[in-house]
C-alpha cells in the first residue's frame, strides 16, 4: 500500500505524479491522459503536480481535458499547482521579458485560471513556484492566507525556496507554509548539505523533489558506475534502476516525496515500486559516493 504523508493539513500520496512534460508526450488526448492518472491510481498514487506555467500554460488545461471526460477521476487525485513565473507563452504571449510575479492581483488571476483550466472547484496545494527578488511578503502572505480561508486552495507551500525566503514569506502570514519543493536526486545532492533539508526538518516540513531521476540525466550514461550499481542492487530487488535511485530518496529521513515525470506509461505503471525497495545506511552511502565520485571524507 503506498504510504500517505500530510503537507500543511493536505493528505497526498508519498509518490506524486508530475506534469510538467505532459504536453511533450505525442498523445495529449484526455483519453490517455486518463489512462495516466488511472495507472498511478492503480498504485495508490494520488496526487498529481501541476504549474500554470507547464506546457507553455497549456498542461492544466491539457488535464483539465482528462478530468472533463472523466469527472470520477476528480474525487480521486489532489492537486498540486503553482504560479508566479510569467513568460512570453501561451496566455501570456504579449510580456516582454520573463520575470516574476507574487503580488495579489498575479497570483489571484493565475489561480482563477488554473480552475478554469481543470475545470475544479478547488486547488489543493498551491505553491510558489520560485523565490521573487521583488516579493512583497507582507502581500504575498496575506493573498495566500485570503486563498485558503475563501476555500480557494486547501494549502499553500513554496518551491525552489532558500530558508530565508521561507522564513521571511512565513513571517507575513497565518497558514503554515506546507512544503518546499527543491530540486533533489543522485545527482543534485546540495539540499542534503547545504542547509535546505535540514530547515525543514527542523521544522517537521516534508520537502517535495523535484527530477527524482535528475530529468533522466541518470541514464544517459554520463555516470556509468552509478547506473551500473542501481541496476544491480535493482536486480536483487527484483525492480528497475529508476526505482532504486527514487528509494535512495525515501530512505532519508527528511521524508522527501519524489515527484517523477516521466510521460511513459509502461514507466508510469511501475513508479511505485519504488516504496517496495530497501536502501540501508551503507547502500546509501554506497550511491551517494558514486554519485559524487568519492568517498565521503
Ligand atoms: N518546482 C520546480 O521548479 C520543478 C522543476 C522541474 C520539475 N518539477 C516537477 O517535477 C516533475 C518531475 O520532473 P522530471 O520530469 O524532470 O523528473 P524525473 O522523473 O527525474 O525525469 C523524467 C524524465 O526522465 C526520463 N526517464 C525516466 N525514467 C527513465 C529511464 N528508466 N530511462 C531513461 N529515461 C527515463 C523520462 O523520459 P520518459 O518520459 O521517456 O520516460 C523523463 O524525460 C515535473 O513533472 C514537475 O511536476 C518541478
Amino acid at each position: 500500500m503506498m504510504e500517505r504523508v500530510t503537507l500543511g493539513g493536505v493528505e497526498i500520496s508519498r509518490i506524486v505524479y508530475g506534469m510538467w512534460r505532459l504536453g511533450d508526450d505525442d498523445d495529449t488526448s484526455p483519453a490517455h491522459v486518463q489512462s495516466k492518472i488511472e495507472a498511478c491510481l492503480d498504485q495508490g498514487i494520488t496526487t498529481m503536480d501541476q504549474a500554470d506555467i507547464y506546457g507553455g500554460y497549456m498542461a492544466e488545461e491539457i488535464m483539465g481535458a482528462a478530468l472533463k471526460s472523466a469527472p470520477a477521476l476528480r474525487d480521486r487525485i489532489e492537486i498540486v499547482t503553482k504560479c508566479g513565473i510569467v513568460e512570453g507563452m501561451g496566455r501570456h504571449s504579449g510580456v516582454g521579458i520573463k520575470h516574476y510575479d507574487t503580488g495579489a492581483g498575479h497570483i489571484r488571476a493565475s489561480v482563477e485560471a488554473s480552475l478554469r483550466l481543470m475545470g475544479v472547484e478547488r486547488i489543493d496545494l498551491l505553491l510558489i513556484r520560485r523565490p521573487d527578488p521583488m516579493m512583497d511578503a507582507a502581500e504575498t502572505g496575506g493573498v495566500l492566507d485570503a486563498l485558503v480561508a475563501q476555500g480557494k486552495v486547501r494549502g499553500v507551500g513554496v518551491s525552489n525556496f532558500r530558508p530565508w525566503d521561507w522564513s521571511l514569506l512565513q513571517s507575513a502570514m497565518e497558514t503554515p507554509l506546507a512544503t518546499n519543493q527543491i530540486e533533489m536526486s543522485l545527482l543534485a545532492g546540495d539540499a542534503f548539505t547545504i542547509g535546505d533539508l535540514a530547515f525543514l526538518q527542523e521544522r517537521g516540513v516534508a520537502p517535495m523533489a523535484w527530477s527524482p531521476l535528475a530529468g533522466g540525466a541518470l541514464f544517459d550514461g554520463s555516470n556509468g558506475p552509478l547506473l551500473a550499481k542501481l541496476e544491480e542492487i535493482g536486480k536483487a530487488q527484483g525492480v528497475e534502476a529508476s526505482a532504486v535511485a527514487v528509494a535512495w530518496l525515501l530512505a532519508h529521513p527528511a521524508g522527501i516525496v519524489p515527484v517523477l515525470g516521466t510521460n511513459s506509461l509502461s514507466r508510469i505503471a511501475r513508479i511505485g515500486e519504488a516504496s517496495k525497495v530497501e536502501i540501508n545506511r551503507e547502500t546509501w552511502f554506497t550511491l551517494y559516493a558514486l554519485a559524487n565520485g568519492r568517498d565521503v571524507p
